[in-house]
């Protein structure tokens, strides 16, 4: 089985940054997780990550082993580390570097299907054309041979016009890896023990070595800054833009639009411009989301208009209108059919199909029956100063305008309040409530007889 050494413990020096480079985020997600996840798409199960003493404590989440490089002396030192952490093995090894978040799986694919083509190749090297001026390590080619790589710090004039880059992505014979890996020196421009000697070395010993080029050069642009990082970004949020237009998404405004990896959206849903919609979010099909909406984990089913709002782990039923200006803090389940208009802030609500909260609403710690009606300027009073309490609201109820419902309380099935009611108990089904504390009419109509 294929294994992988990625190299992150560089000091990252151009980001200006406290934060580990790899751990800087493009589209919601740390550089090396988007690495990984290319080379877990392409079949590769078993990583060892380079790591450093800062880096280290991140990456339990990450699911790979790990060995610490301390200090660090280049990439070639890099991995010198990593086979001392390795039980050798006779088969393919894929290195890569762990500061290119826009690599695919197919490149990881196609360096591994090339190594393993033959057992005379040493090392499939991925390659890219790339316009100049760059400073990626060039490829020193005799004829269609490749003889070296020589870094940008170390080149010629001469070798600074080849546009044929190396893209830091190399599928070994682990056997030929270890037999020049001890070989490498640091005599260059940054006194570093660079991995990309470890071609000259090969083909020194001549063993072949064999380019896979990226038909993309963007697929393998490192980040080493912050501009880089912005460019990174918008390059992978124009994509996975792309890949949702061609599922039949419209989507008004790619550049406004935020996408991260793992959302699932509906066909002929409407992505109107500057939206967010975050990891784990699913939005049903015709959905209208937007402008200016940011989803978050929500689950969002078919035909659902969201506009100018916040809505964060939420579940929404189909047909339900939210905003402008609404927002969902977590732990709601809407019906469908529901209405929640402008200035309405939901947190651990349940609202039945029907509802409507039209404007200027708070419902926290709510359960509120179908087809209720919230009144302008509800408030559910869930927090005592010591805890979180319970509002329930039973169907069909109506809650006039700028009630005040003093949790653990229940309103019971049609109960109605009156404009202003601060309601104190329960009100029972049916029953009707006004004034400050709110009373009943009911009883106050039976004490006056
Ligand atoms: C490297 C390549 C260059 C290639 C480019 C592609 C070398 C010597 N050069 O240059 O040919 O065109 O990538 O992006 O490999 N790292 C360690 N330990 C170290 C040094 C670096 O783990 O001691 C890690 C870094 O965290 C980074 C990766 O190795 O993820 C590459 O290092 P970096 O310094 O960014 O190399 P480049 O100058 O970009
Ligand atoms: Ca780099």
């Amino acid at each position: 089985m294929t294994r992988a050494i990625v190299l992150a413990a560089g000091k990252g020096t151009r980001m200006k940054s406290t934060r580990p480079k790899v751990l800087h985020e493009i589209c919601g997600r740390p550089m090396l997780w988007h690495v990984l996840e290319a080379l877990r798409a392409a079949g590769i199960a078993e990583i060892l990550v380079v790591t450093s003493r800062e880096l280290e404590p991140f990456l339990p989440v990450f699911g790979v082993q790990t060995v610490v490089q301390e200090p660090q002396l280049g990439t070639g030192h890099a991995v010198q580390i990593a086979l001392a952490a390795l039980e050798p093995r006779d088969a393919t090894l894929v290195v890569a570097n762990g500061d290119m978040p826009l690599v695919d799986q197919t490149l990881f694919e196609d360096a591994q299907a090339a190594v393993d083509a033959d057992a005379g190749t040493a090392l499939a090297l991925v390659t890219a054309t790339m316009p100049l001026p760059s400073s990626f390590g060039r490829i020193v080619r005799t004829g269609s041979t490749i003889r070296r790589i020589v870094e940008f710090r170390d080149c010629t004039a001469a070798e600074r016009a080849i546009d044929e880059m190396n893209a830091g992505i190399y599928a070994f014979d682990e056997r030929a890896l270890r037999g020049v890996i001890g070989e490498l020196s640091d005599a260059n421009a940054q006194r570093e023990y660079y991995l990309t000697d470890t071609v000259g070395l090969l083909v020194a010993q001549s063993r072949r070595v064999v380019p896979v080029q990226a038909q993309d050069y963007r697929d393998v642009l490192g980040v080493n800054d912050r501009v880089e990082l912005a460019l990174a970004r918008a390059t992978l949020n124009e994509r996975l833009c792309h890949a949702h237009m061609r599922n039949g998404v419209t989507i008004v405004d790619p550049a406004t639009t935020y996408l991260e990896p793992d959302v699932i959206i509906g066909e002929d849903a409407v992505i109107a411009p500057n939206t967010s919609i975050g990891a784990g979010t699913t939005i049903g099909a015709r959905a209208r989301i937007g402008p200016n909406a940011r989803l978050m984990n929500a689950q969002i089913a078919a035909d659902v208009a969201i506009t100018d709002s916040v809505v964060v782990d939420t579940i929404v039923a189909a047909g339900t209108t939210i905003g402008p200006f609404a927002h969902l803090r977590g732990g709601n389940v809407i019906g469908a059919d529901v209405h929640i208009g402008n200035f309405v802030e939901l947190k651990n609500a349940r609202l039945a199909t029907g509802v409507k909260a039209g404007h200027l609403t708070y419902l926290g710690d709510a359960t509120v029956g179908e087809n209720a009606n919230i009144g302008a300027g509800t408030i559910t009073c869930n927090f005592d100063g010591e805890r979180k309490n319970q509002t329930t609201i039973g169907r069909d109820a109506f809650i006039g305008s700028n009630s005040s419902l003093v949790a653990p309380v229940t309103i019971g099935d049609g109960a109605l309040t009156g404009a202003g009611a601060v309601v104190l108990r329960d009100v029972p089904p049916g029953d009707r409530v006004v004034g400050n504390p709110s009373r009943s009419i009911a009883s106050e109509r039976t004490a006056s007889t």
